[in-house]
Order: structure tokens, then C-alpha cells, then sequence
């Protein structure tokens, strides 16, 4: 029927990659090609934009299942996450450099899920020399990127276009909720006389400030703290702001996750819907592949409808060009983001 990766002690047991029946050639050159063809599809943008940050193999979304590449201002992070991909990943780096030259690549391979395929967690050079962070352009701000420490891969560049998206609101207070390193909170500077970045990693938000500082942004506060708490203090407080960002981890990791973490998304947004005046803006995301698109939206319905709030949707959107989604693979579409006006 065609190729796939293989691992019988795995979860996911067979991930494909090619569809061709006659394929004659060595097992892994319909996936090195698959490699190919997505690098060269991003290679405009990367011409255009050298010193942004881009996915640059999207797993399944690219026909590489279990490789995720990103590259950040000309250096590069992979996460390999299957044990039938590990041993090629020499080949996989050949073919990166012939295609794409990078500067450094990283093996971040410290994802949870390598020990469900019997691999070592571990982060290790691939190439050159790995610096500490580096210096990404997105739109019109700045930020640092955390290549060995940082979370993921160092960014969440799904989210790219949705932050610029945001840079266009005015207003007096936003509020960006689990900001991380003050991604949203950057694109809202701007707009905003005073932006209040919500997270509980003292570390990603220390990079949020030198991230305000860079850009020359003083209306920035970061604020550690768990998100839960912080939402029901700010009710409590009858605080109002004119917009709120809500972009949480992923609450269901599995299928047997989903009724609790859709409880838990509808009580951030519910509560950020009480906290927002008529007119206010609730930007509100779930990376979680597990709850579907339409059951996002049946819980932000049940929020309104609880917080006795009119909402319209002024924009669904989802997760940039550069994660391709597979139509028959579900699990590719995974980020949903909603721009809603609370009335
Ligand atoms: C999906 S990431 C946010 C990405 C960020 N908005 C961006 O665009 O780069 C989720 C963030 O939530 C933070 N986090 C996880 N649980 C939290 C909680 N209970 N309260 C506050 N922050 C939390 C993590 O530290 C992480 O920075």
C-alpha cells in the first residue's frame, strides 16, 4: 500500500508517509523527499523574512511523521518523536543542510512522549555551535528565543499571524494569559496604554521583560503567577480590561482528558468573558487536538451563555501556513483561536 514508520512497541504503530505501491527505491527515500518538498515550501519566506522564525517540518502535516523542525533566525531546533525516525536522523540532517544551510541545529529531544517509544530523552548538538538564545523578528517586534531551555522548541510559532493579527486593537488595559515569554503582550504594546503579561514560569517571563526592553515597550508588567487564581482574584476585584488573551497548554493530553479540560477551558473563558465591558475583545485559543474544533466552540457558547454575555465571533482562525493540516488526519489540525467581541 505504500511506506510507513513502524514501531510494534508504540502507540502510534504505523505512520505514513507515502502512498505509492510501486515505489521501488530505498525505504526511507519517499520520506527524505517529503523533507525536501517542505523545506523548499517555506523557502520564500525565509528569503524574505531571514531573521523570523518559522516550522519548517511539520510532522504528519508535511508527510514526516514524528519530525518537527523549526528555525529561528537561521538556527535550527528537531524533535524526533519515533523510534523508527532516530536512527535516520543523520540522513535527515543531510538533507537539511543541502536544501536549507542552517548555522546550528539542535536535537531538543526532551518530549515526554520519546519514552513511550523507548527513546532517551536528551538535548544535544547536531550542528555547529548553539547559542544560548537567539534574536527573532516577528512583525514589528523582537524577541529572544531560549533554544536549550526553553519550552517546546524554544517558541510557539503557531501562533505567529494570530499575535500580529492582535497588533491592530486599541485600548487602555490588556491582558495577555499564559503569556509565556510576553509573545501577545509584544504585538499589544503598542495598542495599549498598559498590558499585563499572566504566566507561571518566573523564567519565561524574566525574558518577557528583556523581550519590553529590547523593543523599548515600559507598559509591559509581568505578573507570575497560575492563571486560575489570578482570573478568579481579577472577578473577584471587579477588574475590567479591554482585551484578554487566553492561550493555555494543552488541558487534554488524551482522549480520556476531554471532559475535564473542557471544564477547565470554559472556566478561564468564561471568567475572562465577565471581565471584559461591552465592546472588549477575547482572544482565545486550544492547542489541544483532542477537543475538536466544534466542541471549542460549543464550550465558548456555554461560557456566554453562563457569564450572561452577547458574543459574537469576529474571526476564527487557527494555526499558521507553515503547519500544514492533513485533511484526513485530524490530529494536524490542532490549534483553534477565536477573536470574539463581547457585547
Ligand atoms: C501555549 S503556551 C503560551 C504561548 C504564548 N502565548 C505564546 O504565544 O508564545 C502556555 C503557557 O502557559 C503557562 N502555564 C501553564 N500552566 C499555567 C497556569 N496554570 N497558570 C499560568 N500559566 C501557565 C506555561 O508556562 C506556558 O508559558
Amino acid at each position: 500500500m505504500g511506506r510507513a514508520l513502524y514501531n510494534p512497541a508504540s502507540e502510534i504503530s504505523v505512520r505514513a508517509f507515502s502512498f505509492d505501491p510501486v515505489d521501488s527505491g530505498r525505504p526511507e527515500e519517499a520520506l527524505l523527499e517529503n523533507l525536501r518538498k517542505a523545506l523548499q515550501r517555506r523557502k520564500a519566506a525565509i528569503a524574505a523574512t531571514p531573521e523570523g522564525a518559522y516550522r519548517l517540518v511539520h510532522a504528519e502535516g508535511d508527510l514526516v511523521p514524528a519530525l518537527v523542525l523549526d528555525y529561528y533566525a537561521g538556527h535550527g531546533v528537531m524533535q524526533v518523536g519515533s523510534a523508527a525516525l532516530e536512527p535516520l536522523t543523520h540522513a535527515l540532517v543531510e538533507v537539511i543542510q543541502a536544501e536549507l544551510p542552517l548555522q546550528s541545529l539542535l536535537a531538543k529531544n526532551d518530549q515526554k512522549s520519546r519514552s513511550l517509544e523507548g527513546l532517551p530523552l536528551e538535548v544535544r548538538p547536531l550542528l555547529g555551535q548553539i547559542p544560548e538564545f537567539v534574536w527573532v523578528q516577528e512583525g514589528s517586534v523582537r524577541y529572544q528565543v531560549e533554544l536549550q531551555k526553553g519550552q517546546k522548541t524554544g517558541a510557539f510559532i503557531d501562533q505567529r499571524d494570530n499575535r500580529i493579527r492582535l497588533q491592530t486593537f486599541r485600548g487602555q488595559t490588556a491582558l495577555d494569559v499564559f503569556s509565556y515569554h510576553g509573545s501577545f503582550a509584544l504585538h499589544l504594546a503598542q495598542g495599549f496604554e498598559q498590558v499585563i503579561a499572566v504566566d507561571s514560569s518566573a523564567a519565561a517571563l524574566q525574558r518577557a521583560l528583556q523581550n519590553a526592553q529590547a523593543n523599548g515597550f515600559t507598559n509591559i508588567i509581568p505578573q507570575e503567577a497560575n492563571a486560575f487564581e489570578f482570573l478568579r482574584e481579577a472577578e473577584k476585584q471587579g477588574n475590567q480590561y479591554d482585551l484578554i488573551v487566553l492561550d493555555p497548554p494543552a488541558f487534554a493530553k488524551g482522549k480520556r482528558d476531554v471532559e475535564r479540560a473542557y471544564a477547565a477551558y470554559k472556566e478561564i473563558n468564561l471568567r475572562a468573558m465577565k471581565l471584559l465591558p461591552g465592546g472588549g475583545i477575547l482572544a482565545t485559543a486550544s492547542c489541544s487536538h483532542h477537543l475538536s474544533e466544534p466542541l471549542f466552540y460549543q464550550m465558548l457558547a456555554e461560557a456566554a451563555a453562563d457569564a450572561h454575555r452577547t458574543v459574537r465571533i469576529l474571526e476564527k482562525r487557527g494555526q499558521g501556513w507553515d503547519h500544514p493540516v492533513l485533511l484526513n488526519v485530524p490530529e494536524t489540525h490542532y490549534l483553534k483561536f477565536a477573536l470574539l467581541e463581547v457585547m
